[in-house]
């Protein structure tokens, strides 16, 4: 299918109603389009309200395999409740086996992506570096903290709004979706690296494990972020490639050049940063998302310390601010009071429910004493 025939195929999805299990859609508006298919802004009808529904292009759909695992790892969407993470609300398919439509419904973001930010805006300040990655990281390492993983982490999937004083709302999109991408996996064996690229979209941001088809874990996730910081920083990719075969040797051969090689007007205190989040094996990456941000933190807090950055009060004020990761977990407490041995983790409580125990038994105790002193006086 060219592109001249997706563009019509979603264009004439544009005021289709979907039936889903929670609520019926209506497709009011194409919003983009991406590797798996198109996004749409919608309306709930059963509510009235906005909603953002992606459709999964036709070429996909026949492929079984690939409707398999976007149903299964569509639930991940459903599980990630967290303030800086795009909501998934329902996720199935419509119509009969001519015009079926694999569909997701999930939170409509007024706003734009990253990448259309940067793409205006150039390269960043590191004040406003710090302002976006703050929510970003926190959303990321709550999931990372569920043991979920993103996986296909770029700026197309990272929504910005502003809020009316002026501060970034930032929310990640496409967790869960995202096993899907792997250059390794069943959907895109056999194709070639091009083809695959159409699928698994930009290699740009995956690590070099990732590209390798090794294990991944929450470090490819983190050199993802650094790609992401490293471009907000500089306004370029750190590691290039005239094509997708270029790149992916670049990328697992060699160590890309130093934010401040890349664009001289960056700082040379945030090279240190960019290489640990951008190492090449995953062992030398930061441990933890909390840990490259505070790291990033640290270095625009010395340097507005020093002077060499020009920052506003209030600004300072936001960029000293405690880091802070919500635990998502529902079942948290529960896991918690499971962990810990009643004794210890409800000490007041579990001493009565103890003593309530030990009650028949006493009671029992003084009505045998009674009867015994009656049984005694009466002989
Ligand atoms: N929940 C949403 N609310 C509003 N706009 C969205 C939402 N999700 C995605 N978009 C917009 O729709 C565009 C297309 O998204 P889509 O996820 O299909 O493509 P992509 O992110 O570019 O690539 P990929 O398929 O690899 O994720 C995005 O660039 C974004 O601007
Ligand atoms: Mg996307």
């Amino acid at each position: 299918m060219s592109n001249k025939d997706k563009d019509e195929y979603y264009d004439s999805l544009v005021n289709r109603e979907i039936k889903g299990t929670k609520s019926r859609y209506k497709l009011n508006r194409k919003i983009g389009v991406g590797g798996m298919g198109a996004v749409f802004e919608a309306i709930n009808l059963t509510d009235n309200s906005r909603v953002a529904i992606k459709t999964i292009s036709p070429q996909l759909a026949h492929n079984q395999t690939f409707v398999r695992r976007f149903q299964r790892e569509a639930k991940v969407g459903w599980i990630l409740s967290h303030p800086n993470i795009i909501k998934v609300y329902e996720f199935g398919e419509t119509g009969d086996s001519e015009d079926k439509l694999y569909f997701m419904a999930m939170e409509f973001v007024e706003g734009e992506s990253l990448r259309s930010y940067l793409r205006s805006s150039g390269p960043l300040a590191p004040t406003e570096c710090l302002e976006i990655l703050r929510p970003l990281c926190e959303g990321l390492e709550a999931a990372h903290k569920r043991k979920l993983l993103h996986r296909d982490l770029k700026p197309d999937n990272i929504m910005l709004s502003k809020t009316q004083d002026g501060k970034w709302t930032v929310k990640l999109a496409d967790f869960g979706l995202v096993k899907l991408l792997e250059p390794d996996s069943e959907i895109t064996k056999g194709a070639n690296l091009t083809q695959a690229g159409e699928v698994f979209g930009t290699p740009h941001y995956m690590a070099p494990e990732q590209v390798l088809g090794h294990q991944i874990s929450p470090a490819s996730d983190i050199y993802a972020l650094g790609v992401i910081t490293y471009q907000m920083l500089t306004g370029k990719l750190p590691v290039e490639g005239s094509d997708i075969r270029q790149l992916l040797i670049a990328k697992v051969s060699k160590e890309p050049p130093l934010p401040s090689e890349k664009n001289p007007s960056v700082h040379k205190a945030f090279d240190p940063v960019l290489k640990k989040a951008l190492a090449r094996s995953p062992e030398d990456r930061y441990f933890t998302v909390g840990d490259f941000f505070k790291d990033f933190q640290k270095v625009v807090i010395r340097l507005s310390d020093t002077g060499e950055l020009k920052i506003s009060q209030e600004a300072l004020a936001d960029i000293r601010k405690e880091y802070f990761v919500e635990d998502m977990s529902s079942n948290s407490q529960a896991t918690l009071i499971k962990q810990t041995t009643p004794e210890k983790a409800l000490p007041s409580s579990s001493e009565s429910s103890k003593t309530k125990n030990l009650l028949p038994l006493i009671l029992g105790g003084i009505l045998l004493l009674l009867i015994a002193i009656l049984v005694i006086i009466f002989n």
